[in-house]
């Protein structure tokens, strides 16, 4: 029987890179993303497995209810679930919306926690897996993207928790932390100009280096030699010296 994985942000970037290499291995997928075109256009390109397209907008707080649903009336049993949808906002706190900031925080942080939540009776079943993606932006604060930093250093302690807790069910709980990745991100949060996306990876890669180590059910991974330098010197700098260096890397060049 094929296994089925649940992929949220299904319809671009690092989201569209982890479908596409499921369905190389023959799962069935649920994708979920507001922009419905796209997700119908999946579920064309791959007529030899089960594509179920589910159009919701996860920074309602509704959403995941809704998803949960549509799973369980067509009774799907989950094996994979990544939690992938999120975006960032480049800006001082105070002059950023509040509703964007509270948007970002209710999908970044609510939906993967609730869906996590919802679905792990499911995993329980299969032995499943878990992938969360995280950032490299979680392992210190970061000023002009408070919010942005700060749920995502949520996500990380979050799953490194869960992983734990899991441990003896044999859930794996794997978190993908990528640095600057050539996807939408960058036009949405506004950061295409700064010294961070000089550099970006390949969203490809970063998602095939995710895939892998969650099939290896690894528990912390971070992409790229100099993603990883910097996460571990974030690890040994004062707080205070780390969030001025994450300050200077999301200038503007
Ligand atoms: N790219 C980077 O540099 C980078 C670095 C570190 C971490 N990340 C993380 O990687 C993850 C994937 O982002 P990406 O880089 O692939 O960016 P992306 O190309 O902008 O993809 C984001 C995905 O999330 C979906 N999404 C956004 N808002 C949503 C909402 N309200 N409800 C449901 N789905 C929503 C988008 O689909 P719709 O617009 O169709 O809803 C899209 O499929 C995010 O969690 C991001 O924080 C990215």
């Amino acid at each position: 029987m094929k296994k089925t994985a649940v992929v949220t942000g299904a319809s671009s970037g690092l989201g569209l890179e982890f479908v596409k290499l499921f369905a190389n291995d023959g799962y069935n997928l649920v994708v979920i993303a507001r922009n419905e075109e796209k997700l119908q256009e999946l579920k064309r390109t791959y007529p030899n497995i089960t594509v179920t397209v589910i159009s919701k907008d996860l920074s309602k707080p509704n959403g995941i209810k809704e998803v949960v649903d549509v799973i369980r009336t067509q009774k799907i049993t989950v094996d994979v679930l990544v939690n992938n949808a999120g975006f960032g906002l480049l800006g001082a706190f105070e002059d950023l919306s509040i509703e964007e900031q509270l948007n970002m925080i209710q999908l970044n942080i609510s939906s993967l926690t609730e869906l996590t939540y919802h679905l792990l009776p499911d995993l329980k079943k299969t032995s499943g897996k878990i992938l969360n993606i995280a950032s490299t932006a979680a392992f210190q604060p970061g000023p002009n993207m408070a919010v942005y930093y700060a749920t995502k250093a949520f996500v990380l302690s979050f799953s490194e928790a869960l992983a734990e807790e899991l441990r003896e069910v044999a859930i794996t709980v794997t978190t993908l932390c990528p640095g600057a990745t050539k996807t939408n991100f960058s036009s949405v949060a506004k950061v295409e100009n700064t010294k961070m996306f000089s550099n970006a990876m390949s969203s490809e890669v970063v998602a095939k280096i995710g895939y892998v180590s969650l099939m290896q059910g690894k528990r912390v991974v971070i992409p790229g030699g100099l993603n990883k330098v910097g996460a571990l010197v974030a690890k040994f700098l004062p707080r205070r010296t780390a969030a001025k260096v994450a300050k200077l890397v999301m200038t503007e060049n």
